[in-house]
């Protein structure tokens, strides 16, 4: 098989680059190695940036999201039995908009269905070659290899995925924390309540209350790294939330079935060498960010973004200026982001042996973002998220 551009990877990085190619008239393929129900029904962030939202708006995916995303114009912070309930309003009418990134991917794979253009999905990639000049992606589908022949590989296929380790000496550009901690990551059939949101310190651990939509809640507890999903009840989960979210109040949160369960190990990772000849790595390929902060996604749309255009420059008038920028540009918005996720997630968890001045340290943390000026506009500022340069 032949295309211009093979696509690793249907999540949001690799499908929004496909539509983005689409609009400029240049052909792709996704090879994608789960199902298409597997993909569909993946459950991951949610939590857009305004010009996370004004790109897939540009790239005509705004219809549902425009119907169904819901505004979050303020974040709460809650430590030591008090609350800050921090405005966004930065004065330019941005704000974050609540809409899963399942829906998304949804959105780009049913409108690519729906123009005729292939994803392949259960195509596993096992290597890549000819990354100098003329690549060639190697494949295994209903039990057979196959290449896919094209002139760029745009690898977003992910933190697994098999696109970095073909960038030569990638490894020596990575930098990774790993935290000594995990979220256990509910979805319930709770209505979530403006009054109980956003992100809890607690000396027996962090947790987070965010909604999915009116009726659907997206709730999280720090736990072991290696905590079994299913160890608590349902009952048990809605006590420790309700305990760790105590904000001095009598408030408590609407509870209903469990509807989700999984737990994910919480990292920061950079890969900063993006790209090689005509191979370039985009999203969770490139970088992982802790969830603290909902800043994947985000970034992801970013790189997206900019690998797009460096490949249409690259093939309408053989133009690799972008490209060979690439890296630099996408890591002037990666690094910054980063930095808040970790420093977000250093501020609200509670770390093995921690000491309690370590937690009055925090507690200045976050008394500075809740009730500080220069805190708030920090806090803003990082939730809204960077400009793009492209
Ligand atoms: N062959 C084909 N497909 C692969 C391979 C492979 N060898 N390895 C991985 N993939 C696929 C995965 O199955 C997955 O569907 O690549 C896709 C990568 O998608 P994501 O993990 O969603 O990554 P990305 O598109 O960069 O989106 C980043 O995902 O993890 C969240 O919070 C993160 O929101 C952010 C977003």
């Amino acid at each position: 098989m032949k295309t211009q551009v093979g696509i690793i990877g249907a999540g949001p990085a690799g499908l929004l680059v496909a539509r983005i190619l689409q609009l400029n008239g240049i052909d792709s393929v996704i090879l994608e190695r789960r199902t298409r129900a597997y993909v569909l029904e993946r459950v991951r962030a949610g939590v857009l940036e305004s010009g996370t939202v004004d790109t897939l708006r540009t790239y005509g995916m705004g219809e549902r999201l425009n119907r169904e995303g819901i505004p979050m114009r303020s974040m709460q912070l809650c430590w030591d039995r008090q609350k800050a309930d921090i405005s966004l309003d930065d004065g330019t009418g941005r704000h974050l908009t609540t809409y899963g990134q399942q829906k998304i991917v949804e959105d780009l794979i049913l409108q690519r269905e729906a123009d005729g253009l292939p994803i392949v999905f259960e195509a596993d990639v096992s290597r890549l070659d000819g990354i100098e000049d003329a690549p060639r992606i190697h494949y295994r589908h209903n039990g057979e290899d196959k290449v896919l022949e094209c002139q760029f590989i745009a690898g977003c296929d992910g933190y697994h995925g098999v696109s970095r380790r073909h960038i030569p000496g990638s490894d020596e550009h990575v930098f990774l924390t790993e935290y000594p901690f995990a979220w256990l990551g509910i979805l319930a059939e709770a209505a979530p309540l403006a009054a109980r949101r956003g992100f809890a310190h607690s000396t027996r651990g962090l947790a987070v209350a965010s909604a999915r939509s009116a009726s659907v809640g997206r709730l999280y507890l720090q736990v072991e790294p290696d905590a079994d999903p299913n160890a608590m009840s349902d009952q048990q989960i809605w006590d420790e939330l309700d305990i760790r979210m105590d904000d001095g109040t009598a408030a408590q949160l609407n509870r209903g079935p469990i509807i989700e369960r999984s737990v994910a190990r919480l990292r920061g990772y950079v890969c900063e060498k993006m790209r090689h000849g005509r191979l370039a790595i985009a999203g969770d390929a490139a970088h992982i960010v802790p969830p603290s902060g909902g800043k994947g996604l985000n970034l992801a749309v970013g790189d997206a973004r900019i690998m797009a255009e460096a490949i249409r420059r690259l093939l309408t008038t053989n133009d690799t200026t972008l490209l060979d920028s690439y890296s630099e540009m996408c890591l002037r918005r990666i690094w910054p982001t980063v930095h808040w996720a970790c420093s977000m997630c250093e501020a609200l968890h509670i770390f093995p042996g921690q000491t309690s001045f370590q937690t009055r340290m925090q507690y200045q943390t976050l008394n500075h973002w809740g009730n500080t000026e220069i805190g708030q506009q920090r806090l803003r500022k990082a939730q809204l998220g960077l400009p793009y340069e492209i």
